[in-house]
């Protein structure tokens, strides 16, 4: 089961909002059923055809000017308070300094570059598209963009918040029960802008951190000839000018870190799900499957292109 909805909420920050939004809902309502009940009673109390024009009474046009001074105050007063409501709330939302997981995440076009920063290097690595965080923490997330902006939002717990070339905005999460929620990017970006998902995986802290572990360790040797030679080619190729896999000699920076790529939900932002044969489409031709993207088609044979993505769907 994948969660998205804001309406949904898993978390409390996710829940803060929800709040927020059905108050905003229900004066709203209110507000429009009030307006409707006035225009119908003056429709109501307009003459008929015909009817003689009579000049505007003193006392009507005192009431009138009641009725529309009423009408400002009760405007001002309902705005007043929703704002200073909203900003309470979002306040409250809003990132706090020094949560025990802080997790970098830099928006480009058209994934997410997701990196567990740790003071000791031996403890840091790099993933893609996929958050893994522990049950009932705050996470604190460090926003960047490498290219244009772009927008995190993971609606069942957390809102939106911008990521912003040259700029480090922060955001808190924190989901109460296991689940995989989904997010995706909320600010259009280009061509691939919906084909930007991301998935936040919440798990009990044991499971979390068997995972982190298992992130940790270099990418696993192959374990048939045919994945050796996949690697072969992958390190022989253009493949690792633009992609690391950690323990190998591919170490390129510009795309996706594909230490651990087998062991994820979805490759190419959540595009399709991981197998070997989604990684053999992707391979063959990048551009059909996500026009716009920034990998090039690399030459492969059949042989070539079998190999590698056998030794891509093994990296777990
Ligand atoms: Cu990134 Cu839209």
């Amino acid at each position: 089961m994948q969660w998205q909805s804001a309406l949904d909420p898993q978390g409390p920050q996710a829940a803060h909002l929800h709040g927020l939004f059905w108050v905003f809902v229900w004066v709203s309502a209110v507000v429009w059923v009030l307006v409707m009940v006035a225009l119908l009673a003056g429709l109501r109390r307009r003459g008929r055809a015909g009817d003689p024009v009579l000049p505007p009474s003193p006392r009507g046009e005192r009431r009138a000017g009641i009725a529309v001074g009423v009408a400002v105050a009760a405007t001002v007063l309902i705005i007043t308070g929703l704002t200073v409501f909203s900003y309470a709330r979002t306040h409250v939302v809003s990132a706090a300094s020094g949560e025990p997981i802080s997790i970098r995440v830099r928006g480009y076009q058209w994934w997410w570059e997701v990196t567990y920063a740790d003071p000791v290097p031996s403890r840091s690595f790099i993933t893609a598209n996929e958050i893994h965080i522990p049950v009932g923490t705050p996470v604190h997330l460090d926003l960047l963009a490498a290219d244009v902006i772009h927008s995190f939002w993971v609606p069942n717990i957390a809102g939106k918040q911008d990521l912003i070339p040259g700029r480090s905005n922060e955001l808190t999460i924190q989901a109460d029960k296991p689940g995989r929620y989904r997010g995706q990017c909320a600010e259009f970006c280009g061509l691939q802008h919906a084909h930007m998902a991301l998935l936040v995986v919440a798990e009990p802290p044991a499971e979390f951190e068997r995972w982190r572990q298992r992130q940790l360790a270099p990418s696993p040797a192959p374990a048939t000839p045919e994945q050796a030679a996949g690697r072969q080619t992958f390190e022989g190729k253009a493949c690792a000018a633009c992609h690391a896999v950690r323990g190998t000699s591919a170490a390129g920076t510009l795309g996706p870190d594909l230490t651990h790529v087998g062991g994820r939900e979805y490759i190419a932002a959540g595009l399709m799900p991981t197998t070997r044969g989604t990684l053999a489409a992707w391979i063959a031709d990048p551009q059909v499957v996500k026009p716009g993207n920034n990998m090039p088609m690399v030459p492969l044979s059949p042989d070539e292109l079998r190999a590698v993505s056998a030794y891509l769907a093994g990296l777990q």
